[in-house]
């Protein structure tokens, strides 16, 4: 059994470091007869796939833009601005063979509008194994980094796992959740990554991509879909100019957000500001039957009904947005069915 995967680890290290490329220019016979010896191999251990880990190849990682197009069509509601900027800065980014520096969005918006879900679906779209793979890292602040007085440990420690993973695979996604709790002095920490520097201590940055959540700005977007909802303007015209001054201003302006206290806006860092509008009803619904076909139940609309008239709407008196967006729909929907 030791044995076994010690020739399993071998065959890993020899695909996943390219080295059977560079095996090439050496003699057919010799290929050959490499050849049979791994057929022998893998005939006698036939279990050897089970070994086969996730690699930094273009096997494992690979960008398809039909796949992300399909997805923000299909899955995401009630976000068409979002869902535009995502697919052009995605797709830009990985048909460029050469950039200056990484992609770094930055998703704003209310609770419970998929911010997320849509980070998912990013990551999907370039990784075999999706939000399982080993190029994808996520950090919350309250999980990861909870100690206020332990910030500068916090600091060294995420420099070095950006550094480490970098190394290891140039293609790495970094999602940093609830980006609006997290101590500046951490966010600070994080901003020569995702600078234009050519190299820093050897590695280069400019293939990550940096993902930022938060909540920040949100009410600023909801005051805008208001307006245009009570000057009976379709949702759809909204346009990114429409949110961009006033988001910047609630974000910026705000002292209580992280982002405030640091340069990563007046340095031109953040590639993409991303506005996710708040939840009306008819979304709501939408998620409902989501999750029931999720589910392998067969949609209903009355179940979806009933589950989107529980839910609470703001404001107060013309009830058009859903508090949590579509967050508790999957436990509602325990209760329906
Ligand atoms: N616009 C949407 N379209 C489809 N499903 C959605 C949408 N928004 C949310 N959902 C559903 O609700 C769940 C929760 O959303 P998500 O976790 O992405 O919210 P969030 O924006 O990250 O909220 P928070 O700010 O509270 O973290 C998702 O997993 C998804 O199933
Ligand atoms: C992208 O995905 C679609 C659907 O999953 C598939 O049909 C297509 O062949 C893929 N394209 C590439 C380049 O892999
Ligand atoms: C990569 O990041 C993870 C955290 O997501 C960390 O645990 C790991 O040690 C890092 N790897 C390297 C080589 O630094
Ligand atoms: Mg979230």
């Amino acid at each position: 059994m030791k044995h076994r995967r010690k020739h399993a680890v071998l065959l890993w290290m020899l695909i996943c470091s390219g080295l059977a490329e560079a095996i090439e220019p050496i003699s057919t016979s010799i290929a050959v007869g490499m050849a049979a010896a791994l057929t022998g191999f893998l005939a006698s251990y036939p279990n050897i796939l089970y070994y086969f880990h996730e690699c930094c190849r273009p096997e494992w990682i690979s960008f398809n833009k039909t796949d992300l197009n399909v997805d923000l069509q299909r899955k995401l509601f009630g976000q068409h601005i979002a869902s535009r900027i995502i697919l052009k800065a995605v797709n830009g980014f990985m048909n460029n063979d050469n950039p200056k520096k990484p992609l770094v969005l930055s998703l704003h918006g209310w609770t419970g509008t998929g911010k997320n879900f849509v980070s998912k679906m990013i990551a999907e779209s370039l990784y075999k194994e999706g939000m399982n793979s080993n190029f994808v890292h996520v950090f919350t602040s309250e999980l990861h980094f909870p100690h206020a007085h332990q910030i500068d440990t916090y600091k060294s420690q995420l420099q070095q796992w950006i550094k480490g993973n970098v190394t290891n695979c140039p293609q790495s996604m970094f999602i940093f959740d609830e980006m609006d709790k997290m101590h500046p002095g951490l966010i600070d920490s994080i901003k020569p990554y995702l600078d234009y520097y050519d190299k820093l201590d050897g590695v280069s940055y400019r293939k990550a991509i940096f993902i930022f959540l938060s909540n920040a700005g949100g009410e600023s977007i909801i005051q805008t879909a208001l307006d245009f909802w009570k000057a009976g303007r379709g949702r759809e015209e909204i346009e990114l100019s429409d949110l961009e001054t006033a988001l910047s201003l609630s974000v910026f302006n705000n002292k209580k957000s992280g982002l405030w206290h640091t340069s990563l806006i007046d340095k031109n860092l953040v590639d993409f500001f991303v506005p996710f509008l708040p939840l009306e009803y008819k979304h709501v619904v939408q998620c409902a039957l989501a999750e029931m076909e999720a589910r392998d139940l067969e949609p209903d609309t009355s179940i979806a009904d009933q589950v989107a008239r529980d839910l609470i709407y703001f404001p107060k008196s013309e009830r058009v947005f859903s508090v949590t967006g579509c967050k508790t729909i999957v436990s509602k929907l325990d209760y329906y069915v």
